[in-house]
């Protein structure tokens, strides 16, 4: 009936305004609707019984209050289909989280055919403009715009895993009247790590609605008798302060229930990963030697990639095959791990555990393990395959490597990979009507490993990765601790991919290595404090060869990490603000983050090119509190020779300070500390 920000509780509830049309069936929005009646609107339940019927309607039954909210409970008008349609109100945010259980107690099973976690109706208006996040590898998390207009726009993965070409996030505004500080946005997050859909519907008669859930796409679950079928949690929640209200809501939403050190999640040490530097050639010898080098610039972290194990040299064998590689560690992990710890760091590895190639052991042996149809082709993608999640054994065969792994050695942190999407997605082993379940029964058997290995490990911190920033979800989130935003490494590409991230997600989650200049995606070449700056807006880690880094690097190296472990609570925990945009071409930008108590901020900020001599523009902060005096520092980079030791609050946010910033590729960032 609503759906906006908090009324008064004695407030009447008032259906919306039907409009009734001539041939047509009522079309008023529903909470939860069936496909049946008569039903012209996108579905959220869909079902096919054995007799053929498919007419679903559902009607109210009973409800109940809960701690956090409310069930209802819904059943068809003649079968006995139940629905409880489950509501958890986080009060501080007021984001609400919705799902449904459909159950069947029937005598007979049914298919399931679409299954929506939520229906979210919008006030009538013609006037909607939906904002999403899309992308692809290298190149994630690109915010755009659109109008709505009458009919479907759908967001969506089809690959089995969250993918990259859509976040499974949404934010709808009024046009013209939203902007970073002002309007009304209604938003929502779908916690699902399999494909997915987000559906937003503008019908004729322009109310707008949206529902998400499990992707419809090839779905068909068969649901026997006694039997309950969970959709995900779908979050939607309103901001009636423009964009930036609407990051600070999703944030400390995700930091005080989502994350696995909810309500009070550690601060991101800064690591060290290997990868770039090494990609496949090291032993434990160079291993040790960069571990070194990442200690004395105060690393904390120091995270071994691809390539210690089995046969793995090269991308094409040994990955299911899980122990030390004997030439590279002929004494297993441990004597690296010890070195790393000696260095005062704690040691993380790389695994890609749902993944197999042809040329490994584990594949010669179960080669029936992986995602396939019968008789047909294996299409294999980086030369690889999907081990099949859903198989006990296969979650048994992943649980028994990692345990050992984690058992035997000190490992503080995984990284877990994925670098590829379903293909074939048969299950030979269930009888052919069950094969469907695949999509959810992946997505179970993935979570269920993760939090089996997080109850027997519960200090262990696993970052989500895939083939970049393939796999983030408020559903990943809430079994890993941080996630990998891109394989995009270049600076300055970064600044939109982790633009676009932040209207989703919260900063602390983000990880961004400091890599080499040129850098390896697009051959671009900035100093290595603009790289530091830029990563230094999420969780910051280094992935450069250290090898190569001159004494003048280290140091300054050295003062970047230093200055990020005196600014990392606010970046990664207090409040952001996108204080000029990176995106589509921008010259300039600047991103803000401020301390929860307002005590100090940190504004970092970037020119593409120096134009005709012309200064950069002045940057006025925002949240600061007027009467308060703060001394400003920088933090690498210039301030503007202008710029005074100390002044307040309000001088900071209505003269603003001014960077000097010149040539390309320039960078700057400004401390402010209340006195
Ligand atoms: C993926 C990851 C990289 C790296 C490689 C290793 O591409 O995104 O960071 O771990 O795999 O093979």
């Amino acid at each position: 009936m609503y759906w906006g920000p908090r009324l008064e509780t004695q407030d009447p509830l008032v259906r919306p305004q039907s409009v009734g049309r001539p041939f047509e069936q009522d079309d008023s929005p529903e909470e939860f609707a069936g496909w049946g009646g008569g039903l012209l609107a996108e579905p959220t339940l869909k079902i096919t019984f054995p007799d053929g019927n498919r007419d679903l309607v559902l009607h109210f039954v009973s409800s109940q209050a809960t701690a956090h909210g409310l069930t209802i409970v819904l059943k068809d008008i003649q079968r006995d289909v139940f629905v409880t349609l489950h509501y958890a109100m986080d009060a501080q945010t007021g984001i609400l989280g919705r799902w449904a259980e459909i159950e069947n107690r029937a005598q007979q099973p049914f298919v399931v055919e679409q299954a929506e976690s939520a229906e979210w109706n919008l006030p009538r208006s013609s006037d909607y403009v939906l904002h999403y996040l899309t992308g692809r590898w290298g190149g994630e998390d690109q915010f755009r715009t659109r109008a709505l207009q009458p009919g479907e726009t759908v967001l969506e993965s089809r690959r089995g895993f969250t993918g990259d070409e859509f976040a499974p996030w949404f934010a709808i505004a009024e046009n013209d009247r939203v902007t970073e500080r002002a309007g009304t946005v209604w938003f929502g997050s779908l916690a699902w790590s399999g494909s997915w859909r987000i559906t937003v519907e503008q019908d004729p008669m322009q109310q707008v609605k949206i529902v998400g859930g499990f992707n419809p796409f090839d779905f068909g679950y068969k649901l026997d008798p006694g039997k309950t079928l969970e959709t995900p949690v779908f979050y939607g929640g309103v901001a009636q302060h423009g964009f930036q209200e609407m990051s600070r809501l999703e944030s400390a939403f995700q930091l005080r229930t989502i994350l696995p050190q909810a309500p009070h999640p550690r601060l991101r040490p800064v690591l060290y990963n290997s990868w770039e530097a090494t990609e496949f050639n090291f032993d434990e010898k160079t291993q040790e030697q960069i571990a070194d080098k990442a200690a004395s610039i105060g690393v904390e972290r120091f995270v071994m990639d691809d390539g210690w194990f089995s046969t793995r040299v090269l991308d094409n064998a040994g990955l299911g095959d899980w122990y030390p590689n004997p030439q590279r560690f002929p004494k297993g992990l441990k004597p690296l791990i010890d070195h790393v710890h000696a260095d005062g760091m704690d040691f993380g590895l790389w695994v890609e555990p749902e993944m197999v190639n042809e040329n490994s052991d584990l594949y010669r042996k179960h080669p029936d393990w992986i995602l396939h149809f019968e008789g047909r082709p294996r299409t294999q993608a980086r030369a690889q395959f999907v081990l099949n999640l859903a198989l006990p054994e296969v979650q048994e065969y992943i649980l028994g490597f990692l345990d050992k792994l984690l058992r035997e050695n000190d490992i503080a942190f995984l990284k877990w990979d994925a670098n590829r999407n379903f293909s074939e997605p048969g299950w030979p082993q269930v009888p052919p009507d069950e094969e469907k379940k695949i999509w959810v029964k992946y997505g179970e058997g993935y979570y269920h490993v993760l939090s089996e290995i997080r109850r027997r490990f519960p200090k262990l911190e696993i970052e989500s990765c895939s083939g970049g920033g393939g796999r983030v979800d408020l559903g990943v989130m809430h079994l890993t601790d941080e996630v990998w935003t891109s394989d995009n490494t270049d600076p300055f590409d970064r600044l939109s991919i982790q633009d676009g991230f932040t209207y989703a997600y919260t900063p602390s989650v983000m990880m961004d290595w400091v890599t080499d200049s040129p850098n390896w995606y697009n051959g671009r070449s900035t100093s290595l404090t603009y790289r530091f700056l830029s990563s230094m807006q999420g969780s910051l880690g280094v992935g450069a060869d250290l090898n190569k880094w001159t004494s003048a690097d280290f140091a300054t190296a050295k003062d970047m990490i230093a200055g990020y472990k005196q600014i990392r609570g606010m970046v990664q925990q207090g409040v952001l603000y996108r204080l000029a945009s990176p995106r589509d071409g921008s010259n300039f930008s600047a991103t803000e983050s401020v301390a929860t108590d307002q005590r100090q901020a940190v504004v970092f900020a970037f020119l593409h090119s120096e134009q005709m001599q012309y200064p950069s523009p002045t940057v006025h902060l925002e949240g600061l509190k007027p009467e308060t005096i703060y001394g400003v520092a920088a933090l690498g980079g210039k301030l503007a020779k202008n710029t005074p030791e100390r002044a307040s609050g309000a001088f900071w946010m209505h003269r603003g300070v001014d960077f000097d910033l010149t040539g390309d590729y320039a960078a700057a960032a400004a401390v402010l500390t209340a006195e």
